[in-house]
């Protein structure tokens, strides 16, 4: 028999005896009573804990730690079980959805709280929806995300919701023309796209772009042909760790800043973890975010002392901490809203609409998109007490995702 018949014989039986199979048992997995008859509410998470981006994953799950020595491991009368499992970064959809399967069939998780990088959140959707499954995605920041699975709730951010909110920024004031540098892949096109959205609607012209490799060292060619193109600013999003300071450190190299171009990043480029190593590449330098260490809220007060008390003195955490800890106090208050009843749809049902204090501030589900709404803070690199960090001097207050709402990019 030949190859093409073998595999046109026995593969699609298989495909379909393979697929049945997962779905008979994730039915299964999904097939126990509302409320929880083992007392346990036992939450599934999938992140980057090893790999180029172990740093980033650490801090989700710091925050989640630090959520719980805060706030306790039981809600109402259920004890709160996690369990971590990794999916290596980015380009590993395979990983991911592997991984979330794992959990919801044999863990029996009854939420997945995860998904660091856009390809593992989408390769998660049609499982999710297919064993009614709730993921509060904690990082993944396209837009189109929450639109693949009803199961979806994002705690995180939209780059579409940073990147306009910067472009109309930038357009306000007095920079007439940008160059923008994202990674080739879709956080960073949604990125670009929304920038240029709102800087031209505010009148600003764009006069290049380029696309850089998501794991890209070498920005050297990038920033060259961004200064060629003498524009006012230079627009750039990247999905943060080391390459984010490779970024940094090249365009402090070629005096980007100095010559008089300004520097536009997204809260990624400039997280504050890496502030410190960044160093003076951050003086002057305008990003626009969700969160930044300094917030002086009570709830942020709170977050940094646990923080430092759990990790060090000298730890700091950054905005991934906070969606660690954000999505454990969404799924507290949603399980406390349907007391204790863990179906998928009555916890879905309660994360829409719900709003929390946060340390980045207040925060709500939008019922119709389960997309964040949040205030988006416009940071200045400067030294308070010596030491470099992101220092807020603007915000623009409850910016939905541009991408889903519905009219213009915010003015
Ligand atoms: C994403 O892949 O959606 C992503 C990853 C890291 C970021 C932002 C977006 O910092």
């Amino acid at each position: 028999m030949s190859t093409m018949s073998m595999r046109m014989k026995f593969g699609p039986w298989r495909f379909t005896g393979c697929l049945l199979s997962t779905l008979i048992m994730l039915g299964m997995a999904n097939a126990g009573p509302a409320v929880a008859a083992d007392g346990k509410l036992t939450i599934g998470t999938v992140l980057p804990l090893s790999g180029a981006f172990a740093n980033e994953g650490a801090q989700y799950q710091n925050g989640i730690k630090v959520f719980q020595a805060l706030h306790g491991d039981t809600v109402g009368k259920l004890s709160v079980e996690t369990i971590a499992r990794d999916d290596q970064g980015p380009s590993s959809g395979d990983l991911s959805r592997r991984m979330t399967q794992e959990l919801i069939v044999r863990n029996k998780a009854d939420v997945i709280l995860g998904y660091s990088f856009t390809p593992n959140a989408m390769s998660v959707a049609s499982l999710l929806t297919a064993a009614k499954k709730p993921a509060v995605i904690i990082n993944a920041a396209t837009s189109i995300i929450t639109e693949r699975s009803p199961y979806f709730v994002r705690v995180s951010f939209t780059t579409p919701q940073i990147a306009s909110t910067l472009g109309a920024w930038a357009a306000k004031n007095n920079i007439k023309t940008a160059f923008t540098i994202v990674s080739d892949y879709a956080p960073g096109i949604d990125a670009e796209t929304w920038f240029i959205k709102a800087f031209t609607a505010g009148g600003g012209k764009i006069v290049g772009s380029v696309r850089a490799p998501v794991t890209e060292r070498e920005y050297s060619p990038y920033l060259q042909r961004a200064v060629d193109a003498k524009p006012n600013a230079i627009f750039s999003f990247d999905p943060g760790g080391d390459f984010a300071v490779a970024f940094m450190k090249e365009a402090e190299q070629r005096g980007i800043e100095k010559s008089g171009i300004k520097l536009l990043v997204t809260g990624d480029v400039v997280e504050d973890q890496l502030v410190p190593v960044i160093g003076d590449a951050i003086d002057g330098v305008i990003s626009a975010g969700h969160y930044q260490v300094g917030l002086k809220n009570p709830e942020n007060i709170a977050f940094v002392k646990k923080y430092k008390e759990l990790f060090g003195e000298k730890a700091i955490p950054n905005f991934r901490a906070v969606a660690g800890y954000d999505g454990m106090a969404l799924i507290y208050k949603a399980v406390a809203k349907t007391g204790g009843n863990l179906d998928a749809d009555a916890l879905m049902a309660a994360f829409k609409g719900m709003t929390i204090e946060s340390p980045r501030g207040h925060f709500t589900i939008d019922p119709q998109t389960r997309d964040i709404v949040q205030d988006v803070y416009i940071r200045r690199g400067e030294k308070v007490d010596g030491e470099w960090q992101n220092v807020e001097f603007d915000s623009v207050k409850d910016v939905k995702d541009p991408a889903k709402a519905a009219g213009p990019p915010p003015k």
